[in-house]
């Protein structure tokens, strides 16, 4: 158990830990958009992706702030949220069934980031770091637009779905 005297040092460990979790992201989200057929959703991955690389450049620079080196430490959360999206892309039957399943894994993910990204900035607020929370605060905003964005997609593909596994429901008949 590593020791965590301070709320500073408490940030530092968060900060670590979300760039662990990014630089997971970077790999793993080239392979959700690869098993994606949604083209919308390709389109969505691809994006975050570049965003990401952007991330991880945002947590070097409030490592640097903080006098550190951009390293992070592993975050186990992000590995099982990973796991949980090679789930998805091995998911067998309908395309766009699959397409659901990946839309759930990314916004698990993004939920996730939003959450680390909140409580880092309230401590680096907390403890007057405002360049480090700006860095947050930013990436935190960007987080919170992918989810709108996936939440969109999700409208269609999820409709995509309900029609590839035969599920839309007849029209409702009028009773006498
Ligand atoms: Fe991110």
């Amino acid at each position: 158990m590593s020791s965590i005297p301070t709320l500073h040092a408490l940030l530092i460990d968060e900060i670590k830990d979300l760039f662990h979790a990014e630089n997971q992201l970077l790999k793993a989200l080239p392979k959700m958009g690869k098993a994606a057929t949604n083209r919308q959703l390709k389109a969505g991955f691809s994006a975050h992706l570049t965003e990401t690389r952007g991330h991880v450049t945002r947590l070097a620079q409030a490592l640097r702030i903080l006098g550190l080196p951009a390293k992070g430490k592993p975050c186990h959360a992000m590995m099982g949220l990973v796991e949980e999206g090679a789930e998805a892309i091995a998911t067998k039957g309908p395309d766009a069934v699959r397409d659901a399943a990946l839309i759930g894994a990314a916004q698990r993910v993004e939920h996730y980031e939003m959450a680390g990204y909140g409580t880092a900035r309230a401590f680096a607020q907390a403890l007057g770091e405002s360049r480090v929370a700006a860095l947050l605060q930013a990436t935190l905003d960007e987080e919170g637009d992918t989810n709108k964005k996936l939440t969109a997609i999700s409208e269609v593909v999820n409709a995509e779905a309900l029609a590839a596994g035969g599920e839309i429901a007849a029209p409702k008949k009028s009773r006498k």
